[in-house]
């Protein structure tokens, strides 16, 4: 009979991870990465001058990997140097300042930019993307809410979190489940697994509920044209309700939106004979 082999101990590869760092200046992208790296926060503003390279092991589930970190600077000027630093990337970090809002619509100007870099056989659907609603801590008004922010994110199919580098809050939690996700991808031959696709609601919910949010008046909320007979606002307002109700839609932001459109509706109505 012959005898067993010896059982070698399985020993997993370590992995190699390349991750940049995205968004505008001043958003706080260089103190989370210190934030998670060196337990600490400065709160003097010093600007990423082109990039900053770091590289960190971490631990993660049962899996060590190796992290090259580039932490990218977030002005303008910076362009040339940032360029050529988005190919070969398994995950970003996207930031923006709860606090300011053209940080956060600047978010579609940073993912335009890596596309365009990454040029025509670049896959950005094989990238982990985080979004980091960053700043939380701060008194300063918000002036970009959880739900738009996680919509904008989810939509993507990207992860969302609400950070603050200064007091550590979402920070681990957030790095965990970037890498998780990063390691889930690397073991899935480099593909982005269809499980993390899919986000529970459709295109089409979370436009209705990006135009209600930025609607200027309730006609516009509606959909229809001022002046509209109350037929015609029935069957726009029955056509957000269905699509939005909260029993039917999980996007974040559906409840609020639901309830705007109700209150648009009975608006025009009152007003209409
Ligand atoms: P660039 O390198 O110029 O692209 O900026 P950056 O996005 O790396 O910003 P940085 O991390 O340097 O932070 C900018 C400023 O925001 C600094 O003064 C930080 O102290 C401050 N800051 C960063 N994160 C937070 C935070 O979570 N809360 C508060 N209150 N301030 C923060
Ligand atoms: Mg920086």
């Amino acid at each position: 009979m012959e005898a067993n082999p010896p059982k070698r101990k399985e020993t997993r590869k370590s992995l190699r991870v390349k991750v940049i760092s995205m968004g505008n200046a001043e958003v706080g992208k260089s103190c989370i990465i210190k934030r998670y790296c060196e337990k600490r926060f400065v709160s003097k503003y010093l600007a990423t001058i082109g990039i900053d390279y770091g590289v960190t092991k971490v631990q993660v589930r049962d899996r060590e990997i190796k992290v090259n970190i580039f932490d990218m600077a977030g002005h303008p000027f910076f362009y040339e140097v940032r360029n050529e630093f988005y190919k070969d990337t398994q995950g970003v970090i996207l930031v923006y300042d709860v606090g300011q809002k053209e940080s956060f619509d600047a978010l579609d100007t940073w993912l335009a930019e890596m596309k365009q870099e990454l040029g025509p056989h670049g896959n950005m659907q094989n990238i982990v993307f985080v979004v980091c609603a960053n700043k939380i801590d701060s008194t300063k008004h918000r002036s970009v809410d959880e739900s738009e922010g996680r919509l904008w994110a989810e939509s993507r199919g990207f992860l969302y979190f609400e950070t603050s580098a200064q007091t550590g809050e979402g920070i681990n939690e957030m790095f965990q489940t970037f890498y998780s996700a990063i390691i889930d991808l690397c073991d899935n031959g480099g593909k982005r697994p269809s499980s993390s696709m899919g986000v529970g609601f459709t295109k089409e919910q979370a436009d209705a509920i990006r135009r209600i949010r930025n609607s200027k008046d309730s006609w516009d909320m509606l959909g229809v044209k001022p002046g509209a007979t109350r037929d015609e606002v029935n069957k726009a307002y029955r056509k957000l309700a269905v699509l939005l109700h909260p029993d039917k839609c999980v996007a974040p932001g559906s409840e609020d939106a639901f309830k705007a459109v109700v209150n648009a509706r009975t608006a025009l109505l009152k007003n209409i004979k």
